[in-house]
C-alpha cells in the first residue's frame, strides 16, 4: 500500500516513519510512505500555498492552485489513488472505515493547516474526507500518520502475529479483555486467579465475558453491530440482570405548588398504573410512591389490592405483575433506608425537574452509572416539581425533556418518565 502525503511540513513524519513496525513495515516494503511538499507546487518565488479567506475573518486558507497542481501530478501516476483530506468535518475514523480504506492500494492524504483549504478542492477533488476524532489539531499531519498507521497494522505481514490484530479491540465489534503480565502479585493487587490455571477453554470463555463486560460498561452502542454467539447473548442478557439496579420514586411530599410553597399533592390513578407499567418493563426493581397523607394511602391500598389480589389480579394478570413493583412508603427517607438494605450500598439519586435550574447530568453518563451496577434512584416530582429540600439531596439532575421547537415542555409526570427512563436504558436493556 502506498501513501502519497502532501504537506507543508515534510519533517514532520522524520522519526514516526523510522521507528517501531511502522518503520520495519516500511523497511521490508510493505508499506510506502512518499512525501510530497506542496511549497514545491507553488509556482511564484516565496512559494506561497496560503491566502486570507474571502469576506473577512480569521486565519489563512490553503490556495487552490498549488493543490490542484499537486493532486493532478499524483493522479498521473498509476494506480489511480483515493484522494482523502484529513479534516475535523470528514467521517470519523473507526475500525470499519479503516478497513474500508486499506483496500485501496494506493492513498493521496492532504493535511491541511491554518484555518484549512479553499472549499473548491475539497468539493471537487477530494474522494473523501476523514476525521480522527471530534476536536481539532493544528494541522492534518497528526491525522495522517495516525491513519497510516491504523491501515499498516491491517495489511497482512506488517504485525507479526496477525492473531494478535484479529484479537485486537474492534476486530469483531467488541473492547479487548483486560490482560496482566508479571509479577502475579503486584503491591497486593493479585492477577485472576483463572489466567493462571493452565484451563484454555476456561481462559478463553474468562476473555470472552470480560471483553463483552468492558464494551457493555463503555462502549455498549457498540454491541449492536458486534459479531455475537448465541452465548454470548445470553452472558449480556445476565449482565443486564445483574447490573440493572434501578428504582423510581414518584414524590407526592415534599413538593411545591404553583407559588412555590411546599405541599402534599394528592394521588393520580393513571401515574400508579402507567409507572409500574413503564417499570415493569424496562426493568426496574421497584417503583415507590411517596405519600405520608393517610386518607391518600388509604385510596392507594385499597386500588392496589383491588388490582394485586381482588377481582383486577384474576381480570387482568399483566396488570398485578406490573404492580407488584409498586412501594408505598410515607418518606423518601424510608425509601432510602430501603434500598440500602437491599442494596448494601445508598443509591445514587438523580433528581429531575422541567425547568433547566442546574447543571445536567447527561444522559449517556447517567447511563455509564447505571451499567456499572450501582443502585440508582430516579426521583420524580408531583404538582409544580420537587421541592428544594429534595433538589438538594440529588447527587446529580437530568436535563429537563426540552420542547421540540420551541419553550414548552409541559409533559406529564407519566410522560416524562417514560421518556426519562427509556433516554437512560436505551442503550442498557
Ligand atoms: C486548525 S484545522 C482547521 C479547522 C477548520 N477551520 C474547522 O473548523 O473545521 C487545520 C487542519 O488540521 C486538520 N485537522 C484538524 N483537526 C482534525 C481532525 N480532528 N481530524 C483530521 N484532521 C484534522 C485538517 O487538515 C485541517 O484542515
Amino acid at each position: 500500500m502506498t501513501f502519497e502525503v502532501v504537506t507543508i511540513f515534510p519533517e514532520y513524519f522524520e522519526s514516526p516513519l523510522k521507528v517501531g513496525l511502522l518503520g520495519k513495515a516500511i523497511e521490508r516494503g510493505l508499506i510506502k510512505v512518499r512525501l510530497h511538499n506542496l511549497r514545491d507546487f507553488a509556482t511564484d518565488k516565496h512559494h506561497t500555498v496560503d491566502d486570507k479567506p474571502f469576506g473577512g475573518g480569521e486565519g489563512m486558507l490553503f490556495k487552490p492552485e498549488p493543490l490542484f497542481r499537486a493532486l493532478e501530478t499524483l493522479k498521473k501516476q498509476p494506480p489511480k489513488p483515493r484522494i482523502v483530506y484529513l479534516s475535523p468535518q470528514g467521517r470519523l475514523l473507526t475500525h470499519e472505515v479503516a478497513r474500508e480504506l486499506a483496500s485501496c492500494e494506493r492513498l493521496v492524504l492532504l493535511c491541511g493547516r491554518y484555518e484549512g483549504i479553499d472549499e473548491r478542492i475539497r468539493e471537487h477533488f477530494v474522494d473523501d474526507e476523514i476525521s480522527i476524532g471530534d476536536y481539532v489539531l493544528f494541522g492534518g499531519e497528526a491525522a495522517a500518520l495516525v491513519l497510516i498507521e491504523v491501515l499498516s497494522r491491517l495489511i497482512p505481514g506488517v504485525v507479526g502475529c496477525e492473531d494478535s490484530v484479529a484479537k485486537d479491540s474492534f476486530a469483531d465489534g467488541l473492547l479487548k479483555h483486560p490482560q496482566y503480565t508479571r509479577p502475579r502479585n503486584f503491591l497486593g493487587y493479585e492477577v485472576p486467579e483463572v489466567l493462571l490455571s493452565g484451563n484454555h477453554a476456561e481462559i478463553e470463555r474468562w476473555r470472552r465475558r470480560k471483553s463483552l463486560e468492558v464494551t457493555f460498561e463503555r462502549r455498549p452502542e457498540l454491541l449492536k453491530k458486534a459479531r455475537l454467539t448465541e452465548e454470548d447473548r445470553a452472558y449480556l442478557k445476565h449482565l443486564k440482570r445483574e447490573r440493572l439496579r434501578l428504582y423510581l420514586a414518584l414524590v407526592h411530599y415534599p413538593v411545591v405548588n404553583k407559588e412555590g410553597r411546599k405541599i402534599a399533592s394528592s394521588f393520580t390513578n393513571l401515574d400508579l398504573h402507567d409507572l409500574a407499567r413503564v417499570a415493569r418493563t424496562y426493568g426496574l426493581k421497584a417503583y415507590y410512591l411517596v405519600q405520608p397523607l393517610s386518607d391518600q394511602r388509604a385510596i392507594m391500598e385499597e386500588l392496589l389490592a383491588f388490582w394485586l389480589s381482588g377481582p383486577g389480579a384474576r381480570h387482568n394478570p399483566d396488570r398485578a405483575e406490573a404492580l407488584k413493583l409498586v412501594r408505598l412508603r410515607r418518606s423518601l427517607e424510608e425509601v432510602l433506608q430501603e434500598i440500602r438494605e437491599a442494596e448494601g450500598q445508598p443509591p445514587v439519586m438523580l433528581a429531575t425537574d422541567a425547568r433547566p435550574l442546574r447543571p445536567a447530568l447527561p444522559y449517556e453518563e447517567a447511563g455509564r452509572i447505571i451499567r456499572s451496577g450501582q443502585p440508582t434512584l430516579i426521583l420524580l416530582g408531583t404538582a409544580w416539581g420537587l421541592a428544594p429540600e429534595v433538589l438538594e439531596r440529588a447527587d446529580h439532575f437530568l436535563a429537563p425533556i426540552p420542547g421540540a421547537l420551541d419553550d414548552y415542555n409541559h409533559l406529564s409526570v407519566r410522560s416524562a418518565a417514560s421518556i426519562i427512563v427509556d433516554r437512560l436504558l436505551r442503550e442498557v436493556v
